[in-house]
């Protein structure tokens, strides 16, 4: 148990190691519950430190240590201490040394998936960010970069599979024994936190792939027995993401051989480790009987994201954790693009952004805000965050749209020339920004430093007299954390001026002429931009493509947002003209109910989808975000205080089965014309079919009831098509459902993801009166703890898409999450940590429920030995 207080690390403490490991020969021997480690490690003192220290402090947690040498001399007791944290040797050589160290460590034991762990009996390492010192000790910091030679040995029947980066360059039988070993070299030097090893009983599917300059590659995706037949798809996408890099980036794969292995028990959606990526099998195995249309686009979006580390976070990482999005928002702006190039960019646009909003922006506003580039951290897993991520992609995107795409392509290639094989800061990869395009990027600076969601005010003034559109910009951004006067932001305003024709005018500038490109650069408080030669009263299209990360009002009117929605050459705002008149029409529907009138509807939202519904030049896909009204969580976030989970929920149904009345015969017509015998093809305009008919269903199902949806979940030839029906099925509480939720699970009541895929159904289900058969299924057996898939699918849905459930006034939905986090806490910190998080909110809810989600919070932090990841999330949650 830990009783100290756990102390922050901050940026500004940042110094280089003392010491520099240029090489590791790892020996390990692995056992269940007693592996050994050998680890030969070649040290030297930094030449970039005046003064080293005359001693040297290695990580390690949770080993036996039972060897140790220098330079071939066995230390005697009084030459190191350990503690549970750390070996120090104290007095080291002033020259280059050799350092032996040998380990043990159980596997078996391992339940918080950080080290080495087993999964269903097969061995697998995860080591971001710093579980290598559950390894060996070691100097577990990103900015000590080694080259690693592995040795790996175990029982052949145990594990005939022994991975790890880089080659193999030999392998065999242990003579006289029962056990084999493979040794793995790789050439690159890299931190520890890219280490990876797997032993086990695997499978494997094969495939090649020819770089540009014509290097041959063996790829290989590593998964359960039974199961080769679900590596398709994931196999699809890694040759593509290759093809894609080299094309769009200028980047080649650098080893001849590129491993996946799937486990069944991870703590994340995937990890990039060094040739050898190892990835939650969520996010591999597909088939269109398992998968459905949105696992297809996480397995591809996954795959793309690790492969494409390879360049941005392996070959060059970061200088230390603060430094984070240096590579993941970087690598998720990189997937991003992929994904775009891959599918429908405005609809892959939509959706990243509807991420940003719903996980980003409440982040950013709450508790938990913080910069892009955090300043100070507890532990540092809770900051794979969606703003270290997702708005840390979005300030890459900002960049690009300033300098503009040919100089980004520069002052990339620039990034990879100049910082190849480095350890890396925001710094270094804004300067080369910077350098690329001969723009100062001081201001935009502000972005990785300053948290908060900014806040556009935007107001259009037409003087017809004088043909000048008139657009007044101010900017603010709310007061959080640490941080109460924010400065302003450089931001890049995307925009167009539509003419009543739905004409796009041409954009001149007062004192400028024709803009280059249609991007307005918004540096102070308050601006105005004057439009020349305007002919007529333009209706302004604000923050195109959502070419910032804020949040935008302006004096746009009801008719203006209506004339977008069907006007707008640029799609994203179509679809976000659609969010702001139907959110607008919600809230006022929300006072109703909370009021208890009569809750009002929208006859004009609804001409407007019809005539969405009837445009055949739109993508399905599109027509079908179009359709989806703002969430209930949405809706929630911008009530933002004293809000009622409940009148959210009873308006946001309301609107919906009157848009479902009106629209209903054309909604029938368009369920039939889109049902189609084809085989599936996970294909985007294949998926955006099936996405569309499934938010037709759940339209008409409001109406016509659980028919028509248990008939294509009895029907339904693939995955997304039976999932659709249940998830309508799911909110319908009638014999219909419990028959297909019953039905479903004992078909799948084998395959572990179906299974997970059962329990997050069941979690959704809006029916505050059954919040006790939701938790009753923590005890059932295809629940477990130790499983985060099995955590996320039940109790992370709970929390996070079930807010009338989760938000019950009787607080028993906080309890439930409460009791979870404490139960996962010693077994999972990480997980648990993460899991909490899901009270952020707790603030804007009504005084009732504010009162009792606080006490449940409080109830985890009072617990003796709670874990630094939960206490640091729960105490600022409070704070
Ligand atoms: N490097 C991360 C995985 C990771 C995160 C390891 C936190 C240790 C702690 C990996 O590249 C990643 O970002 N994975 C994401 C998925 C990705 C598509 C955004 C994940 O696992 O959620
Ligand atoms: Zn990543």
């Amino acid at each position: 148990m830990k009783t100290d207080t756990p102390r922050p690390i901050h940026l500004k403490d940042y110094r280089p190691t003392d010491y520099l490991i240029d090489e590791v020969h790892l020996d390990v021997k692995l056992v269940p519950q007693q592996t050994r480690v050998k680890s030969v490690l070649a040290i030297r003192p930094n030449p970039a430190v005046s003064d080293p220290a005359s001693s040297l402090t290695l990580d390690g947690e949770q080993m036996e240590l039972t060897g140790l040498a220098l330079d071939g001399q066995p230390l005697a007791r009084g030459d190191y201490t350990v503690d549970d944290k750390s070996l120090t040797i104290d007095n080291v050589p002033s020259g280059p040394f050799t350092l032996e160290i040998e380990t043990t460590c159980d596997p078996d034991a391992n339940t918080s998936l950080s080290g080495l762990y087993r999964s269903s009996g097969n061995y697998c390492t995860q080591c971001e960010a710093e579980g290598f010192r559950r390894i060996t000790y070691y100097l577990d910091r990103p900015d000590v970069l080694a080259r690693f030679t592995t040795r790996i040995e175990a029982r052949r029947s145990d594990a005939p599979v022994l991975l790890s980066n880089g080659n193999l360059v030999a392998s065999g039988p242990v003579e006289g024994t029962e056990r084999h070993f493979a040794i793995w070299e790789d050439p690159f030097p890299k931190p520890s936190y890219l280490f990876a090893l797997v032993g086990g009983d695997l499978a494997d599917v094969d495939d090649v792939f020819t770089t540009a300059s014509g290097r041959e590659v063996t790829l290989r995706i590593y998964v359960e027995h039974g199961k080769e037949d679900r590596c398709d798809y994931a196999m699809d996408a890694l040759k593509r993401s290759m093809r894609w890099d080299e094309e769009v980036f200028g980047r080649e794969y650098d080893l001849d051989i590129f491993m996946i292995v799937a486990v069944s028990d991870f703590n994340m959606g995937a990890m990039e480790n060094k040739g050898l990526n190892i990835f939650n099998d969520k996010y591999i195995l597909a088939r269109p009987d398992t998968a459905t249309d949105a696992d297809y686009s996480n397995i591809e979006g996954i795959i793309a994201h690790e492969y494409f580390h390879n360049w941005t976070g392996n070959r060059i990482t970061c200088r230390d954790w603060f430094q984070l999005c240096l590579k993941e928002g970087l690598t998720v702006f990189r997937d991003q693009e992929f994904s775009s190039d891959m599918r429908s960019r405005p609809v892959k646009r939509i959706g990243d952004v509807k991420l940003l909003r719903s996980h980003q922006f409440p982040e950013d506003g709450g508790p938990l805000s913080h910069p892009v580039r955090p300043n100070a951290y507890i532990e540092i897993n809770n900051f794979y965050t969606a703003t270290v991520y997702e708005k840390g992609a979005e300030v890459v995107r900002m960049m690009q749209t300033l300098i503009g795409p040919e100089a980004f392509r520069k002052a990339m290639d620039l990034y990879f020339e100049r910082h190849d094989g480095e350890a890396a800061t925001v710094e270094d990869f804004v300067t080369c920004m910077e350098d690329a395009s001969g723009r100062s990027l001081d201001q935009f600076m502000l972005w990785y430093t300053q948290a908060g969601t900014p806040e556009l005010a935007v107001a259009g003034k037409f003087r017809r007299s004088e043909r000048v559109f008139e657009l007044t910009v101010t900017q603010m951004t709310p007061p959080s954390g640490g941080q109460r006067k924010k400065q302003p932001l450089h931001i890049p305003l995307e925009i167009g001026l539509i003419d009543a024709d739905g004409e796009a005018l041409p954009l001149k500038l007062d004192g400028h002429g024709a803009l280059e490109r249609p991007v307005l650069e918004i540096t102070e408080e308050e601006q105005t931009f004057h439009f020349t030669d305007v002919p007529d009263k333009p209706v302004p299209s604000l923050n195109r493509g959502f070419s910032c990360p804020v949040k935008l009002t302006s004096n746009l009117s009801d008719d203006d947002l209506l004339f977008l929605m069907s006007r707008d050459q640029d799609p994203f705002n179509r679809w976000e003209a659609c969010q702001t008149y139907a959110g607008k029409k919600l809230l006022q529907c929300v006072e109703d109910a909370s009021k208890n009138q009569t809750l009002r509807t929208d006859e004009q939202l609804a001409e407007a989808l019809d005539a969405c519904l009837a445009d055949t030049a739109l993508e399905p896909a599109f027509v079908a975000l179009m359709l989806n009204l703002p969430s209930e969580n949405d809706l929630a976030a911008r009530i933002g205080t004293n809000v009622d989970p409940w009148a959210i929920h009873t308006a946001r149904s309301n609107l919906m089965a009157y848009l479902a009345g009106v629209l209903h015969d054309r909604l029938i017509g368009l369920y039939d014309r889109l049902t189609d015998n084809d085989p599936y093809s996970p294909a985007a305009a294949d998926a955006g079919r099936r996405a569309l008919r499934n938010t037709v269903l759940d339209l008409l199902s409001r109406i016509d009831g659980p028919d028509v949806a248990s008939r294509q979940f009895k029907n339904a030839s693939n995955m997304t098509d039976q999932m659709g029906a249940l998830n309508v099925l799911g909110t319908i509480d009638a014999p219909e459902r419990t028959d297909a939720l019953n039905a479903f699970y004992d078909a799948n009541k084998a395959d572990h993801l179906l299974v997970d895929k059962w329990l997050a159904l069941n979690a959704m289900a809006p029916f505050p009166d059954k919040i006790a058969e939701i938790r009753a299924l923590t005890d059932h057996a295809a629940f477990s703890l130790k499983t985060p898939n099995k955590v996320r699918a039940l109790v992370g849905t709970f929390s996070i898409a079930n807010p009338v459930c989760f938000n019950h006034e009787d607080g028993s939905g906080y309890r439930f999450l409460a009791d979870t986090v404490l139960a996962l806490d010693s077994l999972n910190p990480q997980v648990a940590a993460r899991l909490s998080s899901a009270f952020k909110n707790w603030r804007m809810m009504e005084p009732g429920r504010s009162a009792l989600a606080k006490a449940e919070i409080e109830r985890i932090k009072s617990r003796k030995g709670l874990s630094r990841d939960t206490l640091e999330i729960v105490t600022k949650t409070l704070q």
